[in-house]
């Protein structure tokens, strides 16, 4: 199944994006080995996350409206997060994909949402430490280290805070999931997930 993902993912990536794809699967997979999930999960919402990333905005819109999709109002005010509500879509509608730890991987890669799980979590954070990503080294390095030490709630929450500071530096909408999700991250910080803690 990760296999054929794998190759079908490249009629809809440009190569860019696939080599994305591919640092954010294997940092996943890395951090994944450490917490007790199931890894050919992760793999599949690694891959497909950024699905519909190469979807020009005017061909995203039209599948929207085709399929009646009822679209929150956050990625109208922001087009370059519809490609994670749209990749969900295109995940089930040409993937097959049902699941729903990974179909909330895909979707909510972007803003973030209250009491996500540890699938999503860990994608999440990937995408943001892909060491193509322009992000300072050691913020990724931090946010890997906690991430691999337990601490995936403060992982995430240092993620979450760099969006937060660029949402506000560009005077962008925020989004009210995300401000549900900084909280939730704010009380779980403190907690290590690893079997040993
Ligand atoms: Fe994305
Ligand atoms: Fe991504």
């Amino acid at each position: 199944m990760v296999k054929e993902i794998r190759k079908k993912i490249e009629n809809y990536l440009s190569t860019k994006r696939l080599l994305h794809t591919f640092n954010v699967e294997k940092i996943a997979t890395e951090i994944a080995r450490k917490y007790e999930v199931d890894e050919t999960k992760i793999a599949v919402a690694s891959l497909l996350h950024d699905i519909a990333k190469d979807i020009r905005l005017d061909e995203s819109l039209r599948i929207i409206k085709d399929n009646k999709l009822e679209i929150p109002d956050i990625y109208i005010k922001n087009p370059d997060l519809i490609h994670s509500f749209l990749g969900a879509f295109i995940a089930s509608s040409e993937f097959g994909i049902d699941d729903t730890e990974i179909l909330d991987s895909i979707r909510y890669h972007t803003l973030g949402k209250e009491n996500m799980g540890i699938i999503p979590l860990i994608v999440y954070i990937a995408d943001f430490i892909d060491p193509n990503k322009e992000v300072e080294k050691s913020i990724k390095n931090l946010i890997l280290k906690e991430a691999l030490s337990g601490y995936i709630y403060r992982a995430a929450l240092l993620v979450c805070v760099e969006k937060i500071k660029y949402v506000v530096s560009e005077m962008k909408y925020m989004d009210t999931d995300t401000v549900f999700f900084y909280n939730f991250l704010c009380e779980n910080e403190k907690k290590c997930l690893l079997p040993s803690s």
